[in-house]
Formats: structure tokens, C-alpha cells, sequence
């Protein structure tokens, strides 16, 4: 049992190794002590991660859990009305908030394992 003066446990959110390159899953965690729904995207060595939202009308990305729509150029396209967003900044590149960005988790790859970025969440 870890006593209470402790930082809580670092809880690896998903092992690089399950996503594929390019790839996107969605994974549940505490973010800033709430339940959230998280997309991570993997790039090579690194990974990126977004709140599962999207900024338009703040449905799901993901068209049932962990399945994403990807562009012809390889973003991710809001399964609900089609907004495309690049996989560097989380931007909308076309679609209806088009200009608007997913809201960035921070993330960091440890040890084969993605982890949120101590204390930080967007
Ligand atoms: S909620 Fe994503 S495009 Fe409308």
C-alpha cells in the first residue's frame, strides 16, 4: 500500500509496442483527477496524445471506441461531421472548425511505455 504522503504511481496509459507506427488508439485515464478518453498517436520512437473530443460540436472522435476514420493524408477525421486534423499539433485542417486544435495531453515515452507527463494535462 503506498502511504499517503506519496506522489501517486505513474500509470503507463499504453506500451509503444501496441500501437502501430502512424497508428492511433484510444486509452481511459485520470487527467487532472477526472476520467477521460484519450486518442495517442504514435511516431516512430515518440508519441502524441489529445482528448478524445472534438473541438467542434465535442463529440468523440472515434466512431465506436478506439476506431478512427484517417484521412487520405493520414489525419484523423471526426467520425461525427468529417473535421480532418494533422497528427503534429492536433490542428483542424479542413471541415467544420477548421483552424481550431484538439486539446493536447502531454505524454512522455518511457521504458516501452507511453506515460501522461507528470502533473500536466493539456
Ligand atoms: S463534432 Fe467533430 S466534426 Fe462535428
Amino acid at each position: 500500500m503506498t502511504p499517503l504522503n506519496q506522489p501517486p504511481e505513474v500509470v503507463p496509459l499504453v506500451a509503444l509496442a501496441q500501437i502501430d507506427d502512424g497508428g492511433l488508439v484510444e486509452v481511459e485515464a485520470l487527467v487532472a483527477g477526472a476520467p477521460e478518453s484519450l486518442v495517442v498517436h504514435r511516431a516512430g520512437a515518440d508519441a502524441r496524445a489529445w482528448l478524445n473530443v472534438c473541438p467542434h460540436a465535442g463529440r468523440r472522435l472515434d466512431w465506436a471506441p478506439g476506431r478512427f476514420l484517417r484521412s487520405k493524408e493520414g489525419g484523423l477525421v471526426c467520425a461525427a461531421h468529417g473535421a480532418s486534423f494533422e497528427l503534429v499539433g492536433g490542428l483542424c485542417v479542413a471541415g467544420p472548425c477548421r483552424g481550431e486544435s484538439l486539446r493536447a495531453v502531454a505524454v512522455e515515452v518511457r521504458d516501452g511505455q507511453v506515460l501522461l507527463a507528470e502533473g500536466h494535462a493539456g
